[in-house]
């Protein structure tokens, strides 16, 4: 693992250590947090997302589907989770739509953003920024950048 201020990155080799990442980053979220992922298709947003969500106490993970054609799809853990996918984005009239920007500042819940670099000036600076890249069939080279905010406490 090599870590950096605030910036964690490292190789994952199977599907399930790439869960497993996630699932010990979603142990940690709290009410209010948001993670904008991004990555070329078929990186593994998200399943990262999944494993989020299992370490976030979603009690059903294949519930978690990407909301392509909705933006967003919402599931129950220890708190409202709002799962957003941003690919087929094409202007920012449609996150006012659904009320965007209202949805990722709830402090109650925690949002997750697939494609959060289709909106990047929409993602508050407080988001702990994921980056998957494929470096194999099976491996994916996984980086964590926390805003320094979060990581105060
Ligand atoms: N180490 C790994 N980590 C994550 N996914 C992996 C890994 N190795 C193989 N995969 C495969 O890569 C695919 C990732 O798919 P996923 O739907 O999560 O990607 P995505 O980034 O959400 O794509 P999209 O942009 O289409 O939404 C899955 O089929 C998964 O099995
Ligand atoms: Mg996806």
């Amino acid at each position: 693992m090599v870590s950096q201020k605030g910036i964690r990155s490292l190789l994952t080799r199977s599907e399930s250590e790439t869960t497993h990442l996630a699932e010990e980053m979603g142990r940690s979220l709290k009410p209010g947090d948001i993670v904008a992922l991004v990555g070329e298709i078929g990186s593994g947003k998200t399943l990262f997302i999944k494993g989020l969500c299992r370490g976030l106490g979603v009690k059903d993970p294949n519930e978690v589907k990407s909301p392509t054609f909705v933006l967003l799809h919402i599931y129950e853990g220890r708190f409202p989770i709002h799962h957003f996918d941003l690919y087929r984005l094409e202007e920012g009239k449609e996150l006012d739509a659904i009320a965007f920007d209202e949805f990722i500042r709830n402090p109650e819940a925690v949002s997750l953003i697939e494609w959060a670099d289709r909106a990047p000036n929409r993602i508050p600076e407080k988001a702990t920024w994921v980056e998957l890249k494929i470096k194999g069939p099976h491996s994916r080279q996984i980086s964590i950048k926390s805003h320094e905010e979060n990581l105060k406490h």
